[in-house]
């Protein structure tokens, strides 16, 4: 049974991949979740705000003494603080250094200009591709949709520009014409789509006038706006797709294949359930697939794509109406 998916370029025997996250901050744990048979690894992000130009400065100081990663990291200042940055290079190194699996940096960034620059330095460290996590507050009445997505595609060209190694573009789901802004990143040379950031759940606290943040762990049900994304962009776009959000169990990895997912990112299952979990959906998924008489992911992927379907616009309001008047 042939499980085995090509994303970002990368042959990987299976698509469970660890997301972005707290699972990989340490080592050793990085290991454990190898040895649980994870596919890759996602690193946690590091944010634009904290790549300051000085810092950047202080990494390109070393330029005109060449470019390795190891040369200016050697010539960079001893910080007089601890640098989010520069200990992000140096815990990908030691995450590098501990599994043999693809080990992806993640940067979450919002702007375009020089701090992209550290992306390069991602590449020099050891990443094997970075993901771009794209953030927008939506919160300027001045800028327009065109704007962001303008910015958005501006911040993927840039970086693509810079590496060699390839680039993934983790997205939020709200997007007026999403296939059309997907295309846009495909024309800059975004390697990979992850669909979708989720969004923290966010209350209002009446007695302390206090905004209360939640990041709740997901379910299954988290997976309908992935599927959806998935299976408008398969075999429309060049980029590799992948779902992040609501992947639990073997059943949700065939659901993402079916729609067109060359991989699958978990994080809330393996917080909950520990690096094992990744073995037993492997598991589930060759039951189901044996069960049903597939004999590799690669021949049902897209299946169930809107690519698939010759209108999918009447077909998917045909559905909506179907569904809300089932007798009119
Ligand atoms: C505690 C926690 C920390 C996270 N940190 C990041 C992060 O640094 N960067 C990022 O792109 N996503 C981050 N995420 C989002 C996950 O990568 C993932 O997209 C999301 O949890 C949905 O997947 P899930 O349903 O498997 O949990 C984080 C999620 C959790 C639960």
């Amino acid at each position: 049974m042939n499980l085995g998916t090509t994303y970002l370029g990368m042959l990987l025997h299976h698509p469970l991949i660890v997301g972005s996250g707290p699972l990989t901050d340490d080592p050793d744990r990085a290991r454990q979740l190898e040895d649980e048979g994870a596919a890759a690894l996602v690193l946690r992000s590091v944010y634009e705000e904290d790549i300051t130009g000085e810092q950047l400065a202080a990494f390109f100081s070393a330029e005109s003494h060449g470019d390795s990663f190891a040369e200016a990291a050697s010539y960079a200042p001893e910080p007089e603080a601890p640098l989010g940055p520069e200990e992000y290079l140096e815990h990908l190194q030691r995450v590098k250094a501990a599994v043999r699996i693809p080990v992806i940096a993640s940067l979450n960034c919002v702007t375009s200009g020089g701090w992209t620059l550290y992306a390069q330095l991602l590449e020099q460290a050891g990443a094997d591709a970075v993901e771009l996590h794209l953030y927008h507050a939506a919160s300027d009445p001045t800028m327009s949709s065109a704007d962001v997505e303008r910015q958005m595609v501006q911040i993927v060209g840039e970086v693509k520009g810079r590496l060699h190694i390839p680039v993934a573009v983790k997205l939020p789901p709200l997007f007026t014409a999403f296939g059309h802004f997907a295309h846009q990143l495909d024309e800059v040379g975004a390697d990979g789509l992850v669909l979708f950031t989720r969004f923290h759940k966010v209350d209002i606290d009446v007695v302390e006038l206090d905004v209360v943040r939640t990041l709740e762990p997901s379910d299954s049900s988290a997976l309908q706006l992935p599927l959806r994304g998935v299976a408008a962009l398969s075999g429309r776009v060049r980029a590799s797709l992948a779902v992040t959000g609501g992947v639990h169990t073997g059943l949700d990895v065939i659901k993402a294949t079916m729609v067109g997912a060359h991989a699958t990112q978990l994080v809330s299952t393996l917080l909950m359930n520990g690096p094992r979990r990744l073995r037993t959906i492997r598991q589930e998924i060759e039951a189901w697939m044996e069960e049903n008489e597939w004999s590799s992911l690669d021949l049902m992927r897209g299946n169930m794509s809107f690519g698939k379907i010759p209108n999918p616009a009447a077909f998917e309001r045909q559905n909506f109406r179907n569904l809300l008047t089932p007798h009119g």
